[in-house]
């Protein structure tokens, strides 16, 4: 039996799903009795139009969607971009009976057209303040192409490498997506959602979509209740108490029961406790594959299911204009609950103000050039992309490269724009991308030289390249044998005093409906580090990848290692600043990255056991492989500098904390090396006995700082008793008096400890 039910019973008895604010009076809110008055003069199939999100297709051209929106059939319209093309569907709509504006939303991710790096780099910067500049100018570029919503942030929190989807996720914390989530939705949002470069956004994809099995993409979510509520489902919370306008609505079960179906999560936990207000939003096609769940007879009873959990907007197939009015009219619906999802529907427009003026995001001449070089944010893009970098390796301080050096640039991601973008890169264009071998040799200009080779294709298996090459000519071949790619490579190295090798995956390797079951590099890429290695010069991997990547052969053969994700549009730049050493790199990872695809999931925060390995203490009986070394490669937080960095144990205001009181944690952190840089100094909590086992340590805290050589500061770190709090065995978010760790780290593992009493 699913744990579902036994969840249901278990908040139901405890009152949390009733727990509820009441909504303010509605006839004291001036949206409701506009959308009220609204909705008395529309027909059943006016209505049931409003509840369809629709894309242009081959099997639904444009002409066919602008007659629908001139018969009232349509409610809002997905990926289409520009102001010509949303003017031309929007001017539809005064032909219709209403005159009900459409809404137009989009896969905004990490940019519109200045592309920001993908939302495992940008959690890398460990900047909210980036974070939001990322936001703030995708909501500018995204509403001045006539966008009024994003399907963003994803807050789905992942400890699944094999994941393809890891890249649009902030990583494995649930505490700093929380927080990320909520600066993104204030971000896209601004003040007012009304205002004319306001994008409202939709947070998806709820709920715990991150936690599909085994990392395979659209699989299922089966845990238990206390870790779906601890550590999945806060940052849906968090972001939509940050206000977001809306919520779409996982493809996944949660023990057994998909998301699109699953009364207890929207109902009763996101609707009754959270008291969420915002529009639901199918994911795509996901009300029809409520039958290949097997939890429908049909597309009919899907439908049904699927309004009566409340699913309101459904994206794609029009399943509710099929199978509502059949539904009504055979009683299986009521009029309210399909009253209830248009209300919520023109609520959303209301709220963005396009009643007043469905034009509101259309204002002024259109560009000229839709992708004018004048429309581009780059220095923001390769601000914040150059903190999403995260140096892993730097033997013997091979980093910084001089400029006036001979650099071979190799690797068959190193002049590659379009990978630069990564997944989801709405309208960005490759071509304004700067590749890294590019922003190298914009770097070196009139002082050094980049010689370049390929070296090798991204990957040789032919099935594998058709499969990323589907939908478009994503991944090309070079015709060459990989004997004389590696030629051409080892010829360049022999004359460059440095060898940079760019490597990993392709931006489609890293992306929807792309898991992996070997988180490695290729093996054509591995051949060719073999021979840079065997040249003798120092040997740079540059890594472009979205997800944790088993490394530990990679890290024994370079001399440096440079986590770039997919950084962007400017990531070439970026990449090359800090390669330079005019960027001191500051990022740290916000995912554990293994040495071994089989120690997956491998997660900082995971839950005290009866018998820990030690390293220190190796015993054989403990919890371990035996083949492997064990523990991480990289842990989560971890990321080096140029310079270096010492904090000291924790000093505690107090040895004991009161309900309602703040304790502090105070530690000095110092540059001990010769070059100014910043770090992440990270806060962990540990409740050491409680009536359930719990983490090892869980992030509560951090603060980036900049120091200058041998300059130390003084940071607190605040602690109150809702940091310790938990969801216990009855499912009640509780802490429990008692000892608790602090540790102070710049990194998750290596930390200095300190306790307190909670009382
Ligand atoms: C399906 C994806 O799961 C979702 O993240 C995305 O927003 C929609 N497609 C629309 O593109």
């Amino acid at each position: 039996m699913s744990n579902a039910p036994r969840l249901t019973a278990l908040m139901l008895g405890l009152g949390l799903a009733i727990g509820a604010t009441l909504a303010p009076a509605q006839d004291a809110d001036p949206a409701r009795a506009y959308v009220d008055a609204l909705l008395a003069k529309m027909t059943l199939e006016e209505k049931i139009g409003q509840l369809n999100l629709v894309s242009v297709g081959p099997d639904y051209p444009k002409e066919a969607i602008m007659a629908d929106i001139r018969a009232g059939k349509v409610g809002a319209m997905f990926n289409t971009v520009t102001r010509p093309d949303i003017r031309q569907m929007q001017d539809q709509v005064v032909h219709s009976r209403l005159k009900i504006p459409l809404f137009y939303a989009y896969d905004v991710i990490h940019g519109m057209r200045t592309i920001f790096p993908i939302n495992l780099g940008l959690a890398s910067t460990w900047n909210l303040d980036a974070i939001a500049t990322s936001g703030r100018i995708s909501a500018i570029e995204a509403a001045a192409d006539g966008l009024d919503l994003t399907f963003s942030p994803t807050v789905d929190v992942t400890r699944e490498p094999r994941w393809g989807r890891a890249s649009e996720t902030f990583g494995e914390d649930t505490w700093l997506t929380s927080r990320i989530g909520a600066t993104l939705v204030h971000a896209y949002q601004g003040n007012d959602l009304r205002a004319p470069d306001s994008l409202m956004a939709s947070i998806k994809h709820f709920g715990g979509y991150g936690a599909v099995e085994a990392g395979r993409d659209y699989s299922n979510v089966d845990m238990s209740p206390q870790r779906l509520m601890q550590d999945y489902l806060p940052p849906y919370r968090a972001a939509a108490e940050a206000g977001a306008g809306a919520v779409m609505v996982a493809l996944n079960s949660i023990n057994g029961v998909p998301a699109t179906a699953n009364r207890w999560l929207l109902q009763d936990l996101l609707r009754k406790d959270w008291n969420y207000q915002g529009l639901l939003i199918s994911d795509h096609g996901a009300i029809n594959e409520l039958v290949l769940h097997g939890v429908a007879k049909d597309t009919r009873d899907a439908a049904e299911q699927a309004l009566k959990a409340g699913v309101e907007l459904n994206m794609h197939d029009d399943v509710y204009g099929k199978q509502l009015p059949a539904l009504l009219a055979a009683g299986k619906v009521t009029q309210a609950e399909i009253d209830q999802a248009v209300r919520d529907m023109l609520l959303t427009k209301y709220r963005l103000g396009l009643f007043d003026d469905p034009y509101r995001r259309l204002q002024g001449q259109d560009p000229v050039d839709t992708n004018a070089e004048s429309r581009l944010h780059r220095a923001e893009a390769r601000q914040v992309a150059r903190e999403s970098l995260v140096l892993l390796k730097n033997e013997k301080a091979v980093l910084p490269l001089r400029k006036g050096a001979t650099l071979a640039v190799v690797g068959p991601l190193a002049d590659s724009p379009r990978d630069v973008m990564g997944n989801w890169s709405a309208a960005g264009v490759a071509a304004q991308a700067v590749s890294i071998r590019r922003g190298l040799e914009n770097a070196v200009a009139g002082q050094g030289k980049v010689l370049y080779a390929k070296g090798a294709n991204l990957l040789d298996d032919r099935d594998v390249l058709a499969y990323l090459n589907s939908y478009e000519p994503a991944v090309a071949v070079d015709p060459r044998s990989a004997g004389e790619m590696i030629a051409e490579a080892v010829a360049a190295a022999r004359q460059a005093e440095v060898v940079v090798a760019v490597v990993g995956e392709s931006q489609g390797m890293a992306h929807e409906a792309s898991s992996r079951a070997r988180i490695s590099v290729p093996d054509t890429q591995r051949e060719l580090i073999k021979a840079l290695k065997a040249t003798g010069k120092p040997l740079v991997l540059v890594l472009m990848n979205g997800r944790p990547l088993a490394l530990e052969w990679e890290q024994e053969q370079a001399n440096a290692l440079l986590e770039a994700w997919f950084p962007g549009t400017e990531g070439g730049n970026a990449v090359a600043d800090v390669l330079f050493g005019d960027q001191n790199p500051s990022g740290k990872l916000t995912m554990t990255f293994p040495r071994e695809v089989g120690q997956v999931p491998l997660y900082y925060n995971h839950l005290s056991s009866g018998r820990p390995f030690d390293a220190a203490k190796p015993n054989k009986y403990t919890s371990r492989y035996f083949d492997i070394v064990n523990g991480p490669l990289y842990p989560f937080g971890y990321g080096l500098s140029y310079t270096t960095f010492d904090v000291s144990a924790p000093q505690l205001s107090s040895a004991t904390l009161k309900q309602g009181d703040t304790l502090t944690a105070r530690v000095t952190v110092k540059n001990t090396g010769d070059r100014a840089g910043a770090t992440v100094v990270q806060l962990y909590l540990h409740d050491v006995t409680a009536s359930l086992a719990r983490p090892v340590k869980e992030l509560k805290g951090f603060q980036k700082v900049m120091l200058q050589p041998g300059e130390s500061r003084e940071l607190d770190f605040p602690i109150t008793e809702a940091d310790l709090r938990f969801y216990n065995n009855d499912l009640k978010l509780v802490s429990e008096p008692g000892e608790f760790k602090v540790m102070v780290g710049l990194d998750s593992e290596r930390v200095r400890e300190g306790s307190f009493t909670l009382l």
